[in-house]
């Protein structure tokens, strides 16, 4: 049966026999065992009602059996035989252009090469689903290939719960994942509704179908370091020959060398677990492994010396480099650290002065010693990061708890208020007051076509708006846009493409519009195929998330949800094509809510209106409330566009004079 054919059919007509699983795919770990008999016969019974009676009895023993082994039911036997990765929009059944780019999209987050766990249909982040089980993957699909301009999908956290009629204007696909009751929304809960079928974790991009590969967290990675740098250069001061000094080369870490080399210093990235070091040299991530510590201290001194560009990873442990560095006079110009401490307790974080493979031993058989390893690593390590920030390093934490964990461990890490901590986190320091108070995020986009031809036409494209829009752009963001040009100029270079032909370009609500518009163009013009438009979720308006994406707000807004909802309801009714609304992703279930959208430019003047309209206001509505916090950039930028659009009216914040505050209680 050719591919579009098995689309069609959604659920086989003929139960499909037993499949084993194939060797050497890296499969998702086994979930934590929650649920009581009941409610496993729960579990059991929501998964059969996708599938016709005749077939419970021999579904029921497999589908227990699954939920035994893994914690989760997959539906493995319903998994198509066919290859899933994003097709030219063309090859896919369907009634309706749109729907055909969400296809393409969701096939692309599954496809093996992209996707962390594709059998478990799990794209990255250990837990990021596009779908629960392949049934949901499978009636999804059909519904796509057989839906008009004029229905809509609604997606409850992977379950297709229907068609409904609609209208050309409404979004063709509407996704919600792990929405749940607050009070009802611990990590706990999480295990248990997701084994009983009911939600799921669509971390960020994985449940948008928007996910792109590692070229989001490099772009991302690259855009923090060079503000990094400007703040604690000279005007005029470049980063050659500089240092920036980290830990970690793992998933997301793993792009710090990279981002290191683009941003043009000298990165020292220590790494614990050869493996991870050796893999992502094989890569070409990083440039240079050294294993010893004269080695290293040798080989840095040279690079400072003839102020190089080069990334070298350290096989050992962070610690012993910051204190080395110290005792050898090694100037830090930056530091950071993205070690997995969000886990610390279970190999997120490796003590100094306890071997790799000792480590290994204590978390499985003394957890309460190794965790006052770690605690008494982690006390060092601050110990010796404050000596050399006495000295002028800038230290920032990565988003990865360094600064919380270094606290509960009673490190010397709080500030003199004892409120805050004595470092800012990335975003508090640079993301936010640099990028996203300002509009600037991660724009994406994917060529449908397919055709590495037509990616490079649109980055061409990109390029030109970019460097037409900073003609005319203000001094308070020339610096972000000659980063964004410098960016597209390079992308290809880089050489970052995976799966689909997709790209990232850091670029404002301006940037954004014009960019889309001449695709648009360039689509009617017959230059290039039919694109999709997106962007992460990590970004100006779509998240509120107080650790993270909205750690720069001060006002105790930080901690409410309403600019995540109101953003994911406005772009749905200004012409997105589909929108997602998420709870958890990066920092956690139940600590943020995160959405995104999808947009297909097909070429036509339908879609310029929609583009215009929808960008604008993904993108204005978290400056306004940006700026409602109080955030210098974020008033600059939305005063500046209301005057560029005379419909727009935003409630402008009264600064207040602290002094007037003093005495009042
Ligand atoms: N945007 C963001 O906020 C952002 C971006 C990237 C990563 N992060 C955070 O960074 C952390 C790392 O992410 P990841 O995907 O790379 O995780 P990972 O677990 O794949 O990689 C972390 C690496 O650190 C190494 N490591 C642990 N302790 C060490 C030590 N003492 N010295 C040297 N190496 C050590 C581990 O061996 C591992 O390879 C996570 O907490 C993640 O949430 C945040």
């Amino acid at each position: 049966m050719d591919f579009k054919t098995q689309i069609l059919q959604g659920i086989p007509a003929e139960l499909p026999l037993k499949k084993t699983y194939p060797k050497g795919i890296n499969r998702a770990p086994k979930r934590k065992d929650i649920l009581s008999v009941e409610e496993k016969q729960l579990a059991i019974r929501n998964a059969l009602r996708y599938f016709p009676e005749e077939w419970h009895a021999e579904l029921s023993v497999e589908f227990a059996e699954e939920l035994n082994n893994f914690g989760r039911i997959y539906m493995y036997r319903f998994k198509p035989d066919y290859e899933i990765f994003a097709r030219p929009i063309t090859e896919y059944p369907a009634q309706s252009l749109q729907a055909a780019g969400i296809m393409l999209m969701m096939q692309n987050n599954l496809n093996p090469a992209v996707a962390q766990h594709p059998m478990e249909l799990i794209t990255y982040g250990g837990n990021g689903a596009v779908f629960q089980n392949w049934a949901q993957y499978l009636i999804t699909l059909k519904y796509l290939a057989i839906m008009t301009d004029e229905q809509t999908l609604h997606m409850y956290s992977g379950h297709p719960m229907g068609l409904f009629p609609s209208s050309k204007e409404s979004p063709r696909v509407i996704v919600t994942n792990g929405l749940m009751i607050p009070n009802h929304s611990s990590p706990d809960d999480w295990e248990k509704y997701n084994a009983l079928g009911v939600t799921q974790y669509g971390q960020m991009t994985a449940g948008s179908f928007m996910y792109i590969g590692p070229q989001g967290i490099v772009h991302g990675t690259t855009i923090t370091l060079m503000n990094a740098f400007r703040k604690v250069l000279k005007k005029n001061e470049s980063p050659k020959g500089k240092i920036f000094l980290t830990a970690g080369l793992g998933g997301m870490s793993g792009a710090q060398p990279k981002a290191g080399n683009i941003a043009a210093c000298i990165t020292v990235a220590a790494e614990v677990n050869a493996n991870a070091a050796h893999k992502r040299h094989e890569q070409g991530w990083v440039d240079i492994l050294v294993d010893n510590m004269d080695d290293l201290l040798l080989r840095v001194k040279k690079a400072q010396k003839n102020k190089e560009v080069v990334s070298i990873a350290y096989i050992g442990n962070i610690v012993e480099v910051w204190e080395r560095f110290y005792e050898e006079d090694i100037y830090i110009d930056l530091g950071s650290d993205q070690t997995s401490l969000h886990i610390p307790w279970t190999g997120g974080y490796y003590p100094v002065d306890v071997t790799f493979d000792e480590s290994n031993r204590l978390i499985r058989e003394e957890p309460d010693l190794f965790k006052e390893k770690v605690q008494a690593s982690l006390r060092r390590q601050t110990k010796a990061i404050n000596k050399h920030t006495a000295r002028g390093t800038y230290f920032f934490d990565y988003g990865n708890a360094f600064l919380l964990e270094a606290s509960r461990a009673g490190a010397d890490i709080m500030a003199e208020n004892n409120i805050d901590f004595r470092y800012k986190s990335y975003v508090q320091d640079i993301l936010g007051p640099m990028c996203f108070d300002y509009g600037f995020g991660p724009f994406r986009w994917v060529c449908t076509s397919g055709k590495p031809e037509d990616l490079d036409k649109t980055d061409q494209i990109a390029m030109e708006v970019m460097q037409e829009i900073k003609e005319h752009s203000p001094e308070e963001i020339q610096l972000q846009m000659q980063d964004n040009i410098t960016w597209i100029a390079d992308a290809k270079k880089n050489n970052m493409v995976v799966g689909s032909q997709a790209r990232i370009l850091y670029a404002d609500a301006e940037g954004r519009s014009k960019i889309a518009k001449a695709f648009n163009d360039a689509i009617a013009e017959g230059k290039i195929g039919a694109v999709v438009l997106g962007r992460d979720h990590h970004d100006v308006s779509g998240t509120d998330s107080p650790y993270r994406e909205t750690s720069n707000i001060y006002d105790g807004s930080q901690f409410t949800a309403d600019m995540s909802i109101h953003n994911v309801i406005g772009d749905s009714f200004r012409g997105a094509t589909w929108v997602s609304i998420h709870n958890g992703g990066g920092v956690g279930w139940g600590e943020v809510s995160n959405g995104g959208f999808g947009m297909l430019l097909d070429g036509t003047t339908e879609a310029e209106a929609r583009l215009k309209k929808m960008l604008f206001f993904d993108v204005n509505n978290g400056i306004a409330r940006r700026s409602w916090a109080r955030n210098e950039g974020s008033l600059f930028a939305i005063k500046r566009e209301m005057e560029r659009s005379p419909n727009l009216k935003v409630t402008i914040a009264n600064l207040v004079d602290d002094k007037l505050l003093e005495n009042l209680f």
